[in-house]
């Protein structure tokens, strides 16, 4: 997997990209992510990569010339590469990304990230723009937090960054419903004990128990889930259950 960012603060990722699982990923060549400082593509002396808009209005705007030249720069350095890049500028007026968009640009192998700021970017870039991503409805001050978010949860489906595999198919927004709790060491704590069958060593029970709890896991906190799936008869049973028992605590 390569990732290209293309950013006018280029050390606020120095953080993400030494620590954890990415930096490992990076140090034994799964991912390759290269950070472009967007002023190295400006014109003039001062380097000056934003001015303000036309009609006018408040703040600054990205101009159009820095932007489509580290694109284009970005495609040809790398232009040996079987693959073209997908360009992405994140933007809360973007798709929301969700696991299903993650897994989408995951398989597209190449990802260049433009990281907005001020007031967004020259209209005029988006010709170079394959897709707009949001990372939520709310305004950043920039796209750089925008772009950890993708690189993070992109990264973790290269092939041998997650060490686990089967957590990666069986988390939450994987399979039909959340992840079921988990507990590790002690057995009690502040008098809060790990669920018995969590113990039996009894793995068909131990299934059975993290289904339900996952179900219900999933109707506590986002029920909405429930809504749109289709549930088997095991599945429906358990839901029910579920419901009584909180109905029951409830009261
Ligand atoms: C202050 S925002 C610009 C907002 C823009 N004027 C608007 O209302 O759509 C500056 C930059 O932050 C980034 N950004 C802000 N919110 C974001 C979000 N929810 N998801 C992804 N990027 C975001 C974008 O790159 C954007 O160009």
């Amino acid at each position: 997997m390569r990732i290209d960012i293309i950013t006018i603060f280029p050390t606020m990722f120095d953080g993400m990209l030494s620590c954890g699982v990415i930096s490992r990923a990076i140090k034994d060549g799964k991912i390759m992510v290269k950070i472009w400082d967007l002023r190295e593509f400006a014109f003039d002396k001062h380097k000056t990569v934003d001015d303000k808009p036309y009609g006018g209005g408040a703040g600054m705007v990205l101009k159009p010339e820095p932007l489509i030249r580290a694109i284009r720069k970005i495609k040809t350095e790398h232009k040996r590469d079987e693959n073209s890049p997908f360009v992405i500028y994140l933007s809360p007026q973007g798709k929301i990304l969700n696991q299903k968009k993650v897994l989408e640009l995951y398989k597209k192998k190449w990802l260049v990230l433009i990281c907005g700021r001020y007031e967004g970017i020259d209209e005029r870039v988006m010709r170079f723009v394959n897709e707009e991503i949001s990372i939520g409805e709310y305004v950043l001050t920039g796209g750089e937090v925008a772009a950890m978010v993708v690189i993070d949860a992109v990264c973790r489906y290269v092939k041998g960054v997650v060490k686990e595999k089967e957590s990666l198919l069986k988390e939450s927004f994987m399979t039909k419903f959340l992840d079921y709790p988990q507990y590790t060491r002690p057995q009690v704590y502040m008098n809060m004990k790990v669920p018995e069958v969590l113990l039996s060593g009894d793995h068909k029970k131990i299934q059975l128990y993290r289904l339900k709890e996952a179900i219900r896991n999933t109707y506590k906190k986002r029920p909405d889930i429930l809504h749109n799936i289709r549930l088997s008869k095991l599945e429906k049973k358990f839901l029910e259950e579920v419901i009584t028992e909180e109905n029951r605590r409830r009261k």
